[in-house]
């Protein structure tokens, strides 16, 4: 088992009315107030909600009083200025600490390739947000300056069949090897049940749920399982 801190990432995708978002930090709030999980320092709990609702997420963060950061889904390729639609980097940083970029579904359905990718990671780098970059196996080509990734085979997206922490393992292992890469986590059906086995391999220091995140106390069940 590694000793360095863990990360959970919870990535809500493209979910939540801002009333959804309100419930699920009372219902967090609530539990936190009777056992702050967080405390020992061990856990790194990261919150990564729809660009429209990081403004919320941050305000609910400070009034709870929350250890909680928030984190983007994606940002745009470009600086400030006209592109329709995009958000930019030095935008995300009045809101976000940490920014995923690459996610399988962003290379499904918009088309994301390499060459984007990079462009992404050059604007995130620029203004000190933390990349979290997503990749689908150990041949994922990783852009130049990316400290964390997380490993995301496709087909246990959103499936509930997670790969087995060994085999998850073994492919982190993988990724740590070839470059300046600090952090390797893991993500695919991630659940209550089954964080802590991917948690205590040696070379995944993290997880990223997107389903399990979204009910509060699924979220607070893998925070709870975690720390033990
Ligand atoms: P899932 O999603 O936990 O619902 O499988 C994970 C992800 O796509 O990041």
């Amino acid at each position: 088992m590694h000793t360095d801190k863990n990360y959970i990432i919870g990535n809500w995708k493209s979910n939540k009315t801002a009333a959804e978002v309100k419930s699920w930090f009372d219902y967090f709030n609530r539990n936190f107030q009777k056992k702050n999980l967080a405390a020992s320092g061990q856990l790194e709990i990261v919150i990564c909600p729809s660009f429209i609702h990081l403004n919320l997420v941050k305000a609910l963060i400070e009034k709870y009083q929350l250890p909680l950061k928030k984190g983007a889904q994606n940002c745009s390729p470009f600086e400030v200025g006209s592109y329709t639609g995009e958000v930019a980097a030095s935008q995300l940083k009045e809101l976000a600490e940490y920014v995923i970029i690459g996610h399988s579904e962003r290379r499904k359905y918009f088309h994301e390739n390499e060459k984007i990718l990079e462009e992404k990671v050059k604007k995130l780098k620029e203004k000190n947000l933390e990349i979290i970059f997503c990749v689908q196996d150990d041949k994922t080509p990783i852009p130049e300056g990316v400290k964390m990734v997380a490993y995301e085979p496709v087909w246990a997206i959103g499936t509930g069949r997670a790969e087995s922490p060994h085999e998850a393992n073994k492919v982190a292992a993988s990724i740590l090897e070839k470059r300046t890469i600090k952090k390797v986590i893991y993500g695919g059906s991630v659940t209550p049940e089954n964080i802590k086995g991917f948690l205590q391999e040696e070379s995944i220091t993290g997880v990223l749920p997107g389903k399990s995140s979204l009910d509060p106390a699924l979220f607070w069940q893998m925070i709870t399982n975690a720390a033990i």
